[in-house]
């Protein structure tokens, strides 16, 4: 028997939710384009869409916002903010943004020119968004094991640095701005990076005078998988091997709403002091002063204090934990997820749950529709409607991961939440023969996941016959 691990925390104030019958989920989900970033939440039971800015915000943290400053310059919550940004990451320099694509936005400004091409272990979507509107190009360079679901590496977010070196020999590094490294890689499914590949892939640049860039988001995550998995870390403290990590990186882009434990906010961080004076020339223009980027003071001290927060060892452990044992329990059905079980969210296999679903009838955002039918729990695809299409050929990009993530929010649901998603994923398991595929109605130009429209495609002649037994 294995002793229990409880939040390490208690509640001290609640928010109702609401489970809706299946005929009201199943006239939202039309409503909403049987797309669920359209879904209001009023109609959502327990909502998985993301693991950003729905965090739970600690008493303490509740109590700092009333120490906000909110003096247009100079305000004492900004220099808080810088403090713990500086203190625990160890950059000497932050700007604070209105949240993680603000930082993506600025540092693509200053360091992208049109023709540069920025390698990265793996997209994510507003980070490349950004990348090819300064005129870049993103090259995926993580190992080939993070495109397949199946494949077992404990650190499957890794660069392959023969992947780098070929791109840095094909365009020339005088053509690489920075590289830009995940910690851990969202859309790999939550995956970690080791610290030996930090080191190795930094060396590399290093040779060539290229510049490692992070995105910071998850970076608390990809230090506890490092305590847990890589020899040598077993002991320490997750706040001295989240040092080390970011000890390799020139700067980082930093989405406060996922690690931070905060419902809004970002920052640039970096020790370059021409890259500072470029970031602060234009948060000015585009977020706000250096000294609030977008940000409410009592939002930089709500930061500051879930800084410290996160590097909590009990309650990192916790959070990886309670990702896991809702994944264990859809391993332990057959369910086909996304393999180790990540950092922030449990990712579904719709290749391999659908696979009569062809790939250009979506099938991961037939599933999270379908989830969302079954159970009011709401998800998001992270497959081809999220990749979008190549700016060059306007083609469909077609990723290999065709996946359903299940995030989890941070200090948010219990664990007996997860006993409850848990079962409606494997009763569509069950009968998944049911799901058909979709056809996408309104496409718009850019990050189309967000607001494009769907309608069910009719059920084919031999999912009809099966809909029928099941009567
Ligand atoms: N980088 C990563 C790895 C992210 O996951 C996100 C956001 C961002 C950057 C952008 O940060 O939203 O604060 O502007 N991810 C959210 C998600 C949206 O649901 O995965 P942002």
């Amino acid at each position: 028997m294995t002793r229990p691990v409880a939040e390490p925390y208690k509640i001290k104030s609640i928010e109702p939710i609401r489970m809706t019958t299946r005929a009201e989920r199943e006239r939202a989900i039309a409503d909403a384009g049987y797309n669920t970033f359209l879904l209001k939440s009023e109609d959502v039971y327990i909502d998985l869409l993301t693991d950003s800015g729905t965090n739970a915000m600690s008493d303490r943290q509740w109590a700092a916002m009333m120490m906000g400053d909110e003096a247009y310059a100079g305000a004492s919550s900004f220099y808080r903010f810088e403090a713990a940004v500086r203190d625990v990451y160890g950059f000497k320099h932050v700007v604070p943004t209105h949240q993680g694509r603000g930082a993506e936005h600025l540092i693509s400004r200053i360091l992208i020119k049109p023709g540069h091409v920025i390698p990265g272990n793996m997209y994510f979507t507003t980070t490349r968004a950004h990348q090819e509107m300064q005129g870049g190009t993103f090259v995926d360079v993580i190992i080939d094991e993070a495109h397949d679901s199946t494949a077992q590496h404990p650190f499957k977010g890794n660069v392959d640095l023969d992947k780098l070196r070929a791109v840095i020999d094909r365009v020339g590094a005088e053509n690489i701005p920075y590289v830009n490294v995940a910690v851990t890689v969202n859309l790999a499914g939550g995956q970690p990076v080791s610290m030996q590949n930090l080191r190795e892939t930094r060396a590399l640049l290093q040779k060539h005078g290229i510049r490692m860039w992070c995105d910071a988001t998850r970076a608390v995550e990809n230090a506890f998988f490092i305590k847990e998995r890589e020899a040598g870390y077993a002991g320490k403290p997750v706040r001295e091997i989240l040092h080390e990590m970011m000890s390799y990186f020139d700067g980082c882009t930093m989405s406060a709403k996922k690690d931070c434990l905060v419902n809004i906010g970002g920052f640039l961080a970096m020790n370059d002091e021409s890259i500072l004076q470029s970031a602060r020339e234009l948060v000015v223009l585009f977020e706000g002063m250096p000294t609030y980027g977008g940000l409410a003071g009592r939002d930089m001290d709500a930061i500051a204090q879930g800084i410290y927060e996160m590097i909590d060892d009990d309650y990192i452990a916790h959070r990886v934990h309670q990702v896991r044992y809702l994944g264990q329990q859809l391993l332990d059905a057959g369910v086909p997820i996304v393999e180790p079980i990540g950092g922030h969210a449990v990712f579904l296999d719709a290749r391999r749950f659908l696979p009569h679903v062809d790939q250009e009838q979506f099938p991961a955002q037939a599933l999270a529709a379908a989830l969302y039918v079954d159970s009011g729990v709401r998800s998001m695809e992270r497959g081809i409607i999220s990749s979008g299409r190549d700016p060059q050929t306007g083609e469909n990009r077609k990723p290999k991961l065709e996946l359903v993530r299940l995030t989890i929010p941070r200090r948010v649901y219990s664990d007996r939440h997860m006993d409850v998603v848990a079962y409606s994923v494997k009763h569509l398991f069950e009968n998944r023969d049911r799901i058909s595929g979709l056809k996408m109605v309104y496409e718009p130009p850019t990050l189309r996941f967000f607001t494009a429209r769907f309608e069910p495609l009719p059920a084919s002649a031999k999912k009809q016959e099966k809909e029928l037994a099941l009567v």
